[in-house]
């Protein structure tokens, strides 16, 4: 089955990155020249995702118009004699197809992909949690949507490893491999932000899943749980008792750009892994341990 759709929540205040986030979405701060929403939806893209979903609170509006065509600014470079410059806005702004619904208050997760259903129709979907970025030669998504298709279109969880003090940040799933693999799982539970002594495993999830129609069921149930919060891993664990649900452990190096350190490290590792701001960076990093250290 197609999954044509992914849902990306945006409704979040960013206060970790206040004052930058007093007038800004935080998903539009950027590393190098791209907004850090622009990676998450580029992965969507390069999954096959057709339409983006947003789910947005006020003062969000920037990341819709991000997405969408600016002519204004194309006459500009085009008459500024920055023709590729041109392009490449107007690619940008036909992308992807992009709408969005508003989570009028914000209770969670699980609350925020409910808020998304009436856009999704009847299909499969995905979720894409941008605070946490995967770069690799197969985006994440893509490679979740195919071990969906490989297991009966069965909802995915992608995951990943973590030092065992650090389940208290992630959902954290537990199961069996399944039959020849040691990368994918069948989930027997999930459980959101465990300690670390009750934590059933060290496979978290940052935030990537590829989800069906019955996952609504779970989320119109689910009574509020860690925080006070509707939470998505609650709806997945109690469909993971009544339905197939896999856990798949995805291959990319991932970052958690929600914190002001994985922010920092994004911000350095991307240009080192770009050829034009390599040789920057690597100067820039070397000069400055020569100052600080
Ligand atoms: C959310 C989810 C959690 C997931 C995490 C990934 O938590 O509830 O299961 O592991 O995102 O970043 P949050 O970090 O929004 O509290």
């Amino acid at each position: 089955m197609k999954i044509r759709t992914a849902v990306i929540p945006v409704a979040g205040k960013g206060t970790r990155f206040l004052p930058a986030t007093k007038e800004i979405p935080k998903e539009m701060i950027p590393i190098l020249t791209k907004p850090m929403i622009h990676y998450a939806v580029e992965e969507a893209v390069l999954s096959g995702i057709e339409q983006i979903v947003f789910v947005t609170s006020s003062g969000k509006t920037a990341i819709e118009d991000y997405f969408d065509r600016n002519i204004e600014l194309e006459t500009f470079l085009e008459r500024a004699g920055k023709g590729e410059l041109a392009e490449s806005m107007k690619k940008l702004g036909s992308m992807i197809e992009v709408t969005s619904v508003r989570q009028k208050e914000q209770l969670g997760l699980g609350h925020a992909i409910n808020c998304a259903r009436d856009l999704i129709k009847d299909e499969a979907f995905a979720v894409i949690l941008g605070d946490d970025l995967v770069r690799g030669s197969n985006p994440v998504t893509k490679q979740l949507i195919e071990i969906s298709a490989k297991n009966n279109n069965s909802p995915v969880i992608g995951v990943m490893e973590v030092p065992k003090e650090d389940t208290n940040k992630y959902g954290i799933i537990d199961g069996e491999a399944i039959n020849g693999s040691n990368k994918t799982y069948k989930m027997s539970k999930m459980v959101e932000k465990p300690n670390p002594d009750e934590a059933p495993t060290n496979l978290a999830t940052p935030g990537r899943y590829i989800l069906t129609q019955e996952i609504f069921k779970y989320l119109d149930e689910i009574p509020r749980g860690v925080g006070g919060e509707y939470q998505l891993t609650d709806a997945i664990n109690a469909m993971a008792k009544n339905t197939s649900v896999y856990a798949h452990i995805f291959e990319g190096s991932r970052f958690d750009t929600g914190s002001i350190t994985g922010y920092l490290n994004a911000t350095v590792e991307f240009a080192m892994m770009d050829d034009q701001y390599k040789e920057i960076m690597l100067d820039i990093c070397r000069e400055n341990i020569k100052k600080y250290e």
